[in-house]
Order: C-alpha cells, then structure tokens, then sequence
C-alpha cells in the first residue's frame, strides 16, 4: 500500500531560504494550492506606506490590516497570455496580489516594503488580522503553505512541517541575484545588512518568533541545489517519512 500524502504541508525558515520557489514547485508537483503568507505582510506594508499611515503607529497599521482587502488570484495579468508552468509568461509573476483592489504584486518587493515590512508583522494585532485569514484559506486541506509561523502557530496539526535554512550570505547572494535579474541595481553589502536586521526582528519579536516547531524537518540549503532541495522534499512527502512522529 501506498503511503498517504499529506494534505496540509508548512514551509518555515527565513528571508530567501528557498521557501517560496519550493513551496511553489512543491504545490505544482502534487496539484494543490501554494500560498506565500509573507505577502500579506507585505501588503498592509504598502499599503500603510501608500496610505500614510506611519508605521510606528501600531494602532492605526493594526486597524489597517483589520481593514484592508487582500487577494491572491492566479498570475493572470491582463495581456491575454496564459501562465507557462504557472507563471506568467510576461513578468514571470507566481501570482497576483491585490490589495483594495489595486495590483500590487511588484510594489510590494520594494526596498522600501522590505525596509518597513518586520516591524509591520511584528505586531500582534495585525499578526491575528492576517492568521485568521490564513487559516480559512487552509481549512480545505490539499495546501502548501510558506511563512515564518506556519507551523508553530498557523497551522500546528499541519501534516508534514518543513523548514528551510541556509547561511545568512548565501541567502543574501540569492536575494542580489534576483534584484538584479529584475534589471534593479542593488549593492551586496546592503543586501546583506538588511537581511541580518530582518532576521534579528523575525527571530527576536515576541508573537509568534521565527521557530523552528518540535516536529518539523529541517533542511540546510547552502550547499543545495533547488533541484536537489525540490528532490528531498518529494521524498519526505511521498515516502511516508513524515508519518514517523
Ligand atoms: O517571506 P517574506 O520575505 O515575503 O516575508 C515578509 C515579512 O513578513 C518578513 O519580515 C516576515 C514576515 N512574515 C511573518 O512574520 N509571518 C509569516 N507567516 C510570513 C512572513
């Protein structure tokens, strides 16, 4: 007999871990939905950003988050193209992200949104705005979830927990090698220090801290390729290990 496949999958680890490209493959390779909750915390940033809602005022960015509409809809941007292997064709976008109804799938990787977008999650108000909704698009199962709180506080019966980790350089070198293939120029260093400053606020921050949970699996990336990363997790998913609690 076939050993079952888990219905709910969590994907934790820090900025450029490799979460979202595995957690998208992942998803495509088994039929079920991916959901990046990382840009819901980056649209109540831009938005607050947009609005002018000063970030340091927790109660007005709290009602904000309480407030604001937020769609993840297939990447379908309308210049008649059909998504190839998901994405599409034109901007290479994984998905839409609508915030008040306005696309702002690209403004919201802006250096301004990474800037400003940890003290934004870091608190609790807007943290339990954003997991009520995360939940409810996990309820139907069949899910690939990716954040930082997924496993730990998200979704703690998910199936099969994962996390993803890598050194804070390599996962710099990554992050400046995707700005740059976007045609931004962007410095090394600066890439790096504000990596760390996002790690500190993540790891440090009272609700819901980066965690690696009890029963997850942990994966090293430094030295893996995504094809060797992709490889492992389907053996995790389709060999049953992830049964052995
Ligand atoms: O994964 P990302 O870089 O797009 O995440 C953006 C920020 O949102 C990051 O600073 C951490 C935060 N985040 C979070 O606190 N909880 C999540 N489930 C996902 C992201």
């Amino acid at each position: 007999m076939n050993p079952p496949t888990p219905s709910t999958i969590t994907i934790d680890g820090p900025a450029a871990s490799g979460k979202s490209t595995i957690g998208e493959l992942l998803a495509r390779h088994l039929d079920y939905l991916y959901f990046d909750t990382g840009v819901m915390y980056r649209a109540v940033t831009w938005a607050a950003l947009y609005y002018g809602v000063p970030i340091d005022d927790e109660a007005a960015v709290t009602a904000l988050a309480e407030r604001l509409r937020i769609d993840v809809a297939p990447p379908n941007v309308d210049d008649g193209c059909d998504p190839v292997d998901g994405r599409d064709p034109v901007d290479g976008r994984q998905y839409t992200v609508l915030a008040d109804g306005a696309d702002v799938t690209w403004e919201i990787r802006t250096p301004a949104v990474n800037a400003h977008v940890s003290p934004v999650s870091a608190y609790p108000g807007v943290r339990r705005a954003m997991v009520a909704q995360q939940r409810r698009v996990a309820a139907g199962g069949r899910v690939v979830m990716v954040g930082r709180d997924i496993g730990t506080v998200v979704l703690p019966d998910a199936d099969l927990k994962l996390y993803l980790d890598a050194s804070v350089e390599e996962r710099a070198r990554r992050r400046w090698r995707e700005v740059r293939a976007r045609g931004e120029e962007t410095d090394y260093d600066a890439v790096l220090g504000s990596m760390r400053r996002r790690d500190d606020i993540d790891s440090n921050r009272e609700d819901s801290p980066l965690r690696v949970a009890a029963d997850a699996i942990v994966l090293d990336t430094t030295d893996m390729s995504v094809e060797a990363v992709l490889a492992e997790t389907e053996r995790l998913v389709e060999g049953g290990g992830w049964t052995a609690e």
